[in-house]
This record gives structure tokens, sequence and C-alpha cells, in this order.
């Protein structure tokens, strides 16, 4: 439905988008001094320097026009050779589209796949984009809960109780943003048999596939449901590569090429010096070893602040496995609010944490603390927390 702002009349399609609901909690916290935050999503590390090398190099031997829509194919050959060596899943340079993030590779797929009146199922708490993505694309939203007794996974019987008529997709999110949750092999299993049962597919957004600790493994979806499953990947947060968007989405030969369609007209293609450092960070022994060292000191710091928590009152950390995320409860007996205490502690501790309604109802009662933040502010912050809470 249309809406009219001062003289311009602007499309519907974009009001029905809600901005985030922790901008304001940000905003507060900008117009603060010494506030530590502990709620971005995105690695504190520089980008390792055999991936940016290859960017300038690129750039020097004239990498600078259009590339084919889906990407230059040799990247695309080495997210294909990546993902046979890796987990020893076939996957042809036709089923893969280089995209600006996985952000662009999710809403490729909402858009490809619902249209008005099909049905989504979108796991409750999630990362913020899906339900947005959905109203875009018209489609109903249905939400299902991950539970903590179930470690934050999807439970397949839940998941089987929630589809309709209607449902032609269901989004997950692991190793997941905002519980850390990972996931285990007999429960992929049981959500490809579920998709292929049902006739649905299955977007998978799995960026944190990289940051995994306690010998967690990562179980690529399209391994175990390789006709059903939408792919969403990206290089943000492995290679620690936020600002240069980019990513790629694995899916069936005819999803690809839908995507593609839109793909063409929206990004074109994905800048084409970024996609030659892309080859170099997949194929270079040297990206490996720095992500390596990221995700050890991630290790280290989710330790650390798990210890941390665990000895102060009123907060209890779930033991995540995966992402660089620690989803705590709040003390019931405190009778706050998410929303409520993340402010309260921004005032009283002058530490940023992310109330856990941003990613849906079911993290009401629940924040997310990120730990990609260096280890002398994340002391820092826990320090000023534990103060703050043990004078409640
Ligand atoms: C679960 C999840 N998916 C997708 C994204 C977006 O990533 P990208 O930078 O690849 O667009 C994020 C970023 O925080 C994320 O946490």
């Amino acid at each position: 439905m249309r809406y009219k702002k001062r003289k311009y009349f602007l499309a519907g399609r974009i009001n029905i988008i809600q901005r985030s609901k922790i901008r304001e909690l940000f905003e507060k916290a900008s117009k603060m001094e010494n506030v530590i935050s502990l709620g971005i999503g995105e690695p504190d590390f520089d980008t390792p320097d055999v991936i940016k090398d290859a960017a300038k190099r690129a750039l020097d031997e004239g990498y600078t026009h259009y590339t084919p829509n889906a990407g230059i194919p040799e990247f695309r050959e080495a997210i294909a050779e990546y993902y046979k060596d890796f987990y020893k899943v076939d996957v042809e340079v036709d089923n893969i589209l280089v995209t600006a993030g996985a952000y662009e590779a999710t809403y490729l797929a909402f858009q490809s796949i619902l249209e008005q009146g099909d049905d989504v199922i979108i796991p409750d708490p999630a990362f913020v984009c899906y339900v947005e993505d959905a109203k875009i694309a018209e489609a109903g939203i249905i939400r299902i809960p991950l539970r903590e007794e179930y470690k934050f996974r999807i439970n397949p019987d839940e998941l089987v109780e929630a589809i309709t008529k209607r449902t032609r997709m269901i989004v997950i999110n692991y190793p997941n943003n905002p519980t850390g949750a990972v996931m285990n092999k007999s429960t992929v299993k049981a959500i490809a048999d579920i998709a292929q049962d049902y006739n649905i597919y299955i977007l998978s957004d799995e960026p944190y596939e990289h940051f995994l600790y306690e010998g967690a493994k990562h179980y690529p979806m399209i391994k175990y449901a390789p006709d059903n499953t939408i792919l969403a990947n990206s290089f943000s947060k492995t290679f620690a590569m936020t600002g240069w968007r980019l990513g790629f989405a694995i899916a069936p030969k005819q999803v690809i090429r839908d995507m593609i369609k839109l793909h063409a007209y929206v990004v074109g293609n994905v800048t084409s010096f970024i996609q030659i450092a892309g080859i170099t960070a997949l194929r270079d022994k040297r990206s490996w070893e720095a992500v390596e060292t990221m995700r050890r000191v991630y290790d280290e710091r989710r330790k650390l602040v798990l210890k941390y928590l665990n000895e102060m009152p009123h907060i209890q950390p779930f033991k995540p496995k995966g992402a660089f995320y620690i989803w705590a409860k709040i003390d019931p007996e405190l009778d706050m609010s998410s929303e409520d205490f993340a402010n309260w502690l921004l005032d009283n501790a002058r530490v940023v944490v992310i109330p856990g309604t941003a990613f849906g109802k079911q993290g009401e009662g629940w924040v997310r603390i990120s730990y990609a933040t260096e280890k002398e502010k994340l002391i820092e912050a826990m320090e000023r927390m534990k103060e703050a809470l043990s004078k409640l």
C-alpha cells in the first residue's frame, strides 16, 4: 500500500521494512563517553595481508572491468574446489553465484523462491535480515522457537508441525547468530529429510562455519540435501572481510539461474579485483593460517567471557560452540525486559549488549554479547558488568 511523506508518494514495499530496533541503543551510546560496545557482529581483525596484496595486484593487473554476472569463472571454480576439499561435496560452477556478501545471497533466495501467500519458516531467535527479506517477498512468516533445552538447535518435530501447505522455505543458520549454537549431524540430516519429504527449500546461511570450538564440527546442508538447499556464505567473517562485500550462493542450477537474473540488474557483478582476491583467500595456505589464528583468539575470548559471566550474579550464559557471540539469560527475578536490561547496563556499566528481542520474541529475557572485541576491552567490559550487577 502506498504511503505519503510530505509531497512525495513512496512505495509501501519499503515502508514495511523495520529499521533496526537497536539503533536507539547505539545512538544513545554514541552520545556517551567511555562506552565499550559488545554489540557489533563483525570481526575486529584486519583482513590478512596475503588477501589485501592480491587485491592490490589485481588492480594493477587491470581487473577494473565488468565480469560475468555470476562471477569470474576461476573464482567460481575455486569455490567449487573449496567445497570438494573441505567437505567432500561436489558442486559445479553453474551451481555458484558470487554475491555482495551473504546478505545479497539471502535476499536473492527469498526473491527467487517466495511469492505472495507462500510461507517461510524462520527460527526465533534469528539474525535480523530474514524477517525483513520475507516481508519484501510478501511471504507469510512462521516462527519456530529455538529452545535452550534443545541447545538452540531446531527441533525436527516442531519443524514438521510448523509446515503448512504453503510452506516453500525454511531458514537455518549454524553456527548461529545470536546464540552461538552449532548443529549436530543427526539434526542436519533430519532437516534434510524433512525438506525432501515436504518438497521445501532450505536457505542455509553459514557465514560462521570456520568459527567452531571444543571440537565442534560443521555439517553443510548442501551435503545432505543438495537438491533442496540454497547455501548463503560469505568471506566477511571467515577472512575478516566485512567491508569487501564478498559472498556467494550455491543452489540447484535452475534456482541459481533465477537468482542471477535479479543479481544482474541490481548488482551486475561483484567488484572484479575483489573476486580475484577471493581466489587467493581460498587457495593460499597463508589465508587459512590467518583464519586459524583468529579462531584461536576468538576461542580464548569466548572462555574468558564465559568465565566472567559464570561468576557474575543475575546473568547466566549459554555455552556456545560456534560464531563469536554469547547468548546470556537475564535473571528473571530482576523483572527487567531485555531492552530495559540493555539500557540499564549502558547507563550503569557503559557497556553495550544487544537485547535478545532484536532477534525475535523468544529473545525476551536474553541478551547477545559479542566477543569480536580485543581482550583488554573485553576484560574491562566484564569488570564493569560484574561491578554493576553485584550492586543489584
Ligand atoms: C547470520 C548472518 N548472516 C549474514 C550476515 C551478513 O553477512 P555479509 O557481510 O556476508 O553480507 C551476517 C552478518 O552479521 C550474519 O550474522
